[in-house]
């Protein structure tokens, strides 16, 4: 009989994570038949289906749960094996999984990118997606580091403040109506929000239900760019985060003077206490607290 090996549950992992064989024979750089065979390789080992296609999605039976699993240990450990082999040897490389939020997209970058340098055979793996589909990979187990805003409260998870995240509201740039004033006067106005599962609309929504402030048939948009660009536009008003405006052109748009404006959280790295986290890990989360 055949047995598991590192192989099959490498592509595996990558279909799960990359939610299709086609994703993931891109990210695997295999052709697809080759993914496919992997795939009815360990099923077949296995002797169960891995996976169910529910409206033309992969979903993961109890099985495919289980096996995921095991990919993940088996090759969470081995990666930190050779890690720690190669640190031995006084080589500094290994993986570092980070899954950001989307808003921390903008800040993560300009520190990685030292980071890179000065550690130029790290590998770095890093995700973006919103709060929600951060929260799934969390709950997955799949990255070394994530950075929320607001991270689930649990105890299970390390969380250390860095920096802070300004969320204000802004205009296009020949906004006439009412400035120094506060969100409830501003209400009656369009209001351009990111999605329910968004960090951002989350704490929108928190400040809105403690003022009691509802927004008059506001548009969703599931992404800052367009916001911020609708805006520019004339479409309405918005409340982002100041970084998504800091590394973009922004004349088109001003920043209203609003009450309670900007509310102020702070992103946080959060850690998985349980997980043993690469050494590369290790020193980027040392990296994200010495930022200024
Ligand atoms: P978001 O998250 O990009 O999903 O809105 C930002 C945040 O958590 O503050």
């Amino acid at each position: 009989m055949q047995s598991v090996t590192f192989r099959l549950l490498e592509v595996f992992q990558s279909i799960v994570d990359n939610g299709s064989i086609t994703a993931a024979s891109t990210a695997l750089s295999l052709s697809q038949p080759t993914v496919s065979l992997q795939l009815k390789k360990l099923t077949s080992v296995v002797g169960m289906p891995l996976f169910v296609q529910t409206y033309g999605q992969l979903t993961l039976t109890e099985a495919g749960e289980a096996v995921y699993q095991c990919a993940q240990e088996v090759l969470g450990s081995h990666s930190r094996l050779e890690s720690q082999i190669q640190a031995l040897q006084g080589v500094e490389v290994g993986i570092l999984k980070i899954a950001v939020v989307t808003t921390a997209k903008y800040v993560i970058p300009p520190i990685l990118s030292p980071f890179c340098q000065q550690h130029p055979n790290i590998d770095v793996r890093f995700t973006v997606g919103n709060r929600a589909t951060i929260i799934d990979r969390l709950q997955h187990n799949q990255d070394d580091i994530y950075i929320f805003s607001q991270p689930p409260v649990d105890d299970s998870l390390q969380c250390t403040p860095f920096m802070q995240n300004k969320l204000v509201v802004i205009a296009p740039k020949d906004f006439d109506g009412p400035d120094n004033c506060n969100l409830q006067t501003l209400s009656q106005y369009k209001f351009l929000l990111r999605e329910f599962g968004s960090g951002t609309r989350r704490a929108i929504q928190e400040y809105c239900d403690d003022n009691g402030i509802t927004f008059n048939n506001p548009m969703i948009i599931e992404s800052n760019e367009a916001i911020r660009l609708a805006v520019t536009s004339g479409l309405g008003l918005a409340i982002l985060s100041e970084h998504t405006l800091a590394q973009t052109p922004t004349d088109g748009v001003k920043i209203l003077n609003v009450t309670d404006f900007p509310l102020v959280n702070h992103w946080q790295a959060v850690t998985v206490k349980h997980r043993q986290i690469s050494l590369a890990a290790q020193a980027f989360h040392r990296a994200l607290l010495n930022v200024e």
